[in-house]
């Protein structure tokens, strides 16, 4: 999603050049994982979080957090940079270190970032309290080179004056550790007002010397959304280590950059609001421990309800557990995540295994679980809630699929918490950010998440809580209510209903919202009607099915046939209300776009009629119906020059989520070898184990999952119950579904450990020659269906060949398109 603009790309491309001179993580990381993966080789019980890289993606703009989380965790601990670092952390060792703190997202693109909260800070201050660095920029400090660590459930970091930090946590609490170099007296720094995009907007800090206790609530701004919307968040500092540390000295501290340094030493409280001319006070409370202890532990709590519940979370989920201990149950949750998966280790290739769990990791990072931490609209709720849905046009397209396979019931708690909102707003979360409504960015791809979950477990819907109806419901009200501002929620409907697709420069009386990216917010809305229909059909709603079918064909409104780039005819257009196009050129915004100033995301002067896309990216954009855009493309060797020129002269875009179907295009074609080759080169040419290993923003496991479904072999049509097959990167892995308490092993025959490159080498067993499935080779080696494979716990054998030309066809059938008689009936 949120992508850096254009103009950012580019210094991207730039600074990966200079990779090479950070320093950070310790290179005893890659150690520690290439020696498991070894050792794993001969091992029958196998800890899966040792293969995981919890770095992969904290440079080269990934924004992933490689904090200290458990699954899903709320609380997700990392140190706070200085420079473009949403996620808090980065490897960048040119930058400081502000803090350590609990709250942040992974992998989201906000450039000002997002949480940030709490921070703490550890300080030398060999002069005194009163001497004491409290401010953001004075107490900065680098990180000692080659120190960074993290593994699931544990960060650490070690600064250049020597004071390590560690830090391990449960869903909503946690334990950081302070090692100080002997002699030193600890002392602290911990921000009342400061968060990552300094949003302060009003909230009180309380010193108890007494319990040791500090609890710190407070109001702050969405990072993707409305600046006039607020959250609320709280924190519950414990000091004392379960007495066995004592305070020595404690007080307040105010500062701004422009001389305000002032400090309370002994008082206890601090209440401020929000400042109405501008600028946020840096504030909150420095204490020190008297003793001089080399180590010290603090235990953090945190809430969106209360000081209260957060002292009772930490209370609750810590309590007097040590940092191993809660580190080990950390742990324990990732393998029960991780062995969901299982693959012969010992005849994948090693980057393969990391860059595989490390995915899986990261798919199961977010969104943060915040049930029982509701506020606003949905203080009182009963329903799960998760924060950071960051943003569904991002994980629609593979992130929900890939945990179809393995987790329906955590899948069943997302949807539950997706139509809560829906109760209780009027429409589904396109992009909740910080408990806010965050920016739309398609339309509402929460119809297609809860479209997929529909289709592929009706049976269990109801056992795991879901109201079909009500699903329905709620995918009706975001295809028909129009909102009265559809940049938070819901789509531009009145104007998309009375045209038949979404018009450029269109008179709307009775909504508002950036009047922009046109065509692909027809696109995308298309898409969103599909998966409504594939829910109608699968309740019996025959107009209904009728209806959104006839929908889902609205994206020819936006097909213009008379446009033409590097010689290729049609491509999608904005268009005036008047039927008339509005001409756009379709390289704009694409990589090779000369002009590298132009606005293409959520700018009020991109007019390219896309969404951080090119017309070149977006044209493929119609999943449902690929047999009929061949078609329009010009028939099938058309559109297979047409995809090979896409790729070769650069238009195409690894790291953005309109393209991640684009490289299996070939599979409509009827030319699979052709997506094998495609797949092998992106995932070389994008993805690597090194922190810079993402082409971009993970957005919210995004990258992780499209890049699983590579490895695996395998790419999910959202809102369908269709896989397409391709050639795994490993020889054998065996999904665990627990919920249907079926296990699927899938098993290459004729693998060959040298077809696993970006160039599949001559010879080399690569391309698809059959698929069978407890024993029954399929008519078709293209793809088959969930429910006659992963649902039912099935043996898939994918046997390969190095003769391509021999192979370069799906047998009987292409994947399915709505125009030549596919999803014909739900399954
Ligand atoms: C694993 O076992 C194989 C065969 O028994 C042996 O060759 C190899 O050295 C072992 N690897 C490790 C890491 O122990
Ligand atoms: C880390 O290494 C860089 C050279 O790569 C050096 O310039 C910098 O001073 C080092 N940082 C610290 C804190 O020692
Ligand atoms: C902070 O001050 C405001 C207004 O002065 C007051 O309404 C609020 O109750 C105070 N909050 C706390 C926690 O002291
Ligand atoms: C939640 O419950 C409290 C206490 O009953 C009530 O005051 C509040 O209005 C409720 N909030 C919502 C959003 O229903
Ligand atoms: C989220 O938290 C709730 C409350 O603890 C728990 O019941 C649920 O299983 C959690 N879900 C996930 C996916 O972590
Ligand atoms: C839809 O119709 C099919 C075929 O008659 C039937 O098996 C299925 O139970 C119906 N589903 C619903 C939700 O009514
Ligand atoms: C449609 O409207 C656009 C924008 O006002 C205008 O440029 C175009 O000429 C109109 N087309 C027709 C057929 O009137
Ligand atoms: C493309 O090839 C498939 C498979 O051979 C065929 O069914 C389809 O009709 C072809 N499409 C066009 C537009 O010719
Ligand atoms: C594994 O990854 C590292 C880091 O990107 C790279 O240097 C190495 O070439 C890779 N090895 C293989 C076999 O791909
Ligand atoms: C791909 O093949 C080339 C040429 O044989 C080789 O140098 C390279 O290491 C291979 N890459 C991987 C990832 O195995
Ligand atoms: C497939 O065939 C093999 C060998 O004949 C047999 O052992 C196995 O049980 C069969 N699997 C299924 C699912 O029928
Ligand atoms: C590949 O298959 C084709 C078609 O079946 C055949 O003509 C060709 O000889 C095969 N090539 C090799 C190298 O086996």
């Amino acid at each position: 999603m949120v992508r850096t603009p254009v103009i950012l790309w580019l210094a991207t491309a730039f600074a990966c050049a200079n990779y090479g001179i950070y320093a950070q993580p310790s290179p005893d990381v890659q150690k520690r994982i290439s020696a498991a993966i070894e050792a794993a080789a001969n091992s029958t019980s196998i800890d899966y979080t040792a293969f995981v890289n919890p770095f992969i993606g904290t440079d080269n703009y990934g924004d992933v957090c490689p904090g200290a989380s458990i699954p899903f965790g709320m609380v997700k601990f990392t140190t706070d940079m200085t420079g473009y670092a949403p996620a808090g952390y980065v490897t960048d060792n040119t930058q400081f270190v502000r803090g350590m703190s609990p709250l942040h997202d992974s992998g989201t693109g906000s450039s000002l970032g997002t949480y940030g909260n709490f921070e703490i800070m550890p300080l030398l201050c060999p002069e005194g309290f009163e001497t004491c660095t409290t401010k953001l920029a004075a107490r900065e400090r680098l990180r000692k080179n080659n120190t960074d660590e993290a593994s699931p459930g544990y960060f650490a970091l070690t600064l250049d004056n020597n004071i390590k930090l560690e830090a391990t946590s449960t869903r909503r609490a946690g334990l950081e550790r302070f090692t100080f170099p002997s002699g030193s007296t600890p002392f602290f720094v911990l921000d009342l007002a400061n968060d990552l995009p300094a949003s302060f907007k009003g909230g009180s800090m309380d010193i108890d010397p007494d319990a040791g206790r500090i609890t710190i609530g407070g109001f702050w701004g969405s990072s993707f959304g409305p600046g006039a919307f607020q959250y609320q968040a709280f924190a519950c500092y414990d000091l004392l280590d379960n007495g066995k540390q004592k305070l020595d000295q404690y007080g307040v501290w105010t500062g701004d950059a422009f001389g305000l340094d002032a400090k309370g030493l002994g008082q206890t409280h601090l209440n401020l609001s929000v400042n109405l001319i501008g600028g946020v006070y840096e504030s909150g409370a420095l204490f020190s421990f008297s003793g001089k202890p080399s180590q010290v532990n603090i235990r953090v709590g945190v809430s969106f309800r209360s000081t209260a519940q957060a002292c009772a979370n930490a209370e609750a989920e810590v309590g007097t557990a040590s940092f191993e201990d809660i580190q080990k149950q950390s742990v324990a949750l990732w393998n029960e995540r991780l062995s969901k998966v299982e693959i012969d280790v010992a005849n994948t290739p090693p980057n393969v295994t990391e860059m595989l769990y490390s995915s899986l990791y990261r798919a199961s990072l977010t969104p943060n679980n915040a049930t029982d931490e509701t506020q606003g609209l949905f203080a009182n709720t009963t329903s799960f809630y998760f924060d950071s849905l960051y943003c569904s046009w991002d994980t629609f397209r593979t992130f929900y699929p890939l945990m179809t396979l393995h987790s329906p019931d955590t899948y069943a708690q997302i949807v539950d918490s997706y139509i809560d909102a829906y109760r209780k707003r009027g429409w589904m979360p396109e992009c909740r950010a910080n408990n806010l409504p965050g920016w739309t960015q398609g339309g509402s791809s929460a119809d297609v998440i809860v479209g997929h979950f529909a289709v592929n477990y009706h049976n269990e819907a109801a056992a795991l809580g879901i109201n079909l109806d009500e699903l329905y419901a709620a995918q009706i009200a975001d295809a028909e209510v129009n909102p009265p501002e559809w940049n938070i929620e819901g789509r531009q409907v009145n104007v998309y209903k009375e045209f038949g697709y979404v018009p450029f420069a269109v008179l709307d009386t009775s909504s508002t919202g950036r009047q922009t990216r046109e065509g692909s917010r027809t696109l995308e809305y298309v898409f969103e009607d599909f998966a409504i229909r594939q829910v109608a059909q699968l309740l019996n709603k025959t107009d209904d099915e009728a209806k959104y079918t006839n929908r889902s064909t609205w994206y020819e409104h936006v097909w213009n046939p008379s446009v033409t780039s590097d010689g290729f005819h049609g491509f999608m257009q904005k268009r005036f209300s008047n039927g008339t196009f509005a001409f756009t050129s379709p390289v704009d915004c694409s990589p090779n776009d000369k002009n590298d100033s132009r606005a293409c995301s959520l700018q009020s002067n991109n007019i390219v009629g896309f969404y951080e896309s090119s017309s070149w990216e977006y044209s493929w954009f119609v999943p449902h119906d690929t047999a009929n855009l061949i078609t329009l493309m010009g028939g099938n060797s058309t559109f297979v020059k047409r995809l090979d020129h896409f790729f070769d002269a650069g238009y195409y875009l690894a790291g953005n989520e309109p393209s991640f179907q684009t490289p299996i295009g070939y599979h409509y074609a009827d030319q699979p070898a052709k997506s094998v080759q495609r797949v092998r080169d992106v995932v070389f040419s994008n993805f690597d184990i090194t922190p810079a290993g993402l082409p971009g923003n993970d957005d919210q496991a995004a990258m992780a999952t499209v890049l699983s479904f590579h490895l695996l072999g395998l790419y999910p049509v959202p809102g369908t119950t269709e896989l397409l097959v391709l050639s795994p990167f490993t020889p054998k892995y065996t999904i665990h579904n627990d919920y249907l308490n079926t296990s699927t092993t899938v098993t290459v025959v004729g693998f060959d450990p040298k077809s696993v490159n970006g160039t599949i080498p001559n010879g080399a067993a690569a391309y698809v020659k059959s698929v069978s499935v407890n024993n029954q080779t399929l008519a078709s080696r293209c793809h088959f269906d969930f429910y006659d494979t992963f649902r039912i716990g099935a043996d898939v054998v994918i046997e390969v060949t190095s003769n391509m030309t021999d192979v370069n066809d799906c047998g009987a059938s292409v994947p399915q398109s709505l125009s030549t008689g596919g999803f014909a009936s739900a399954r």
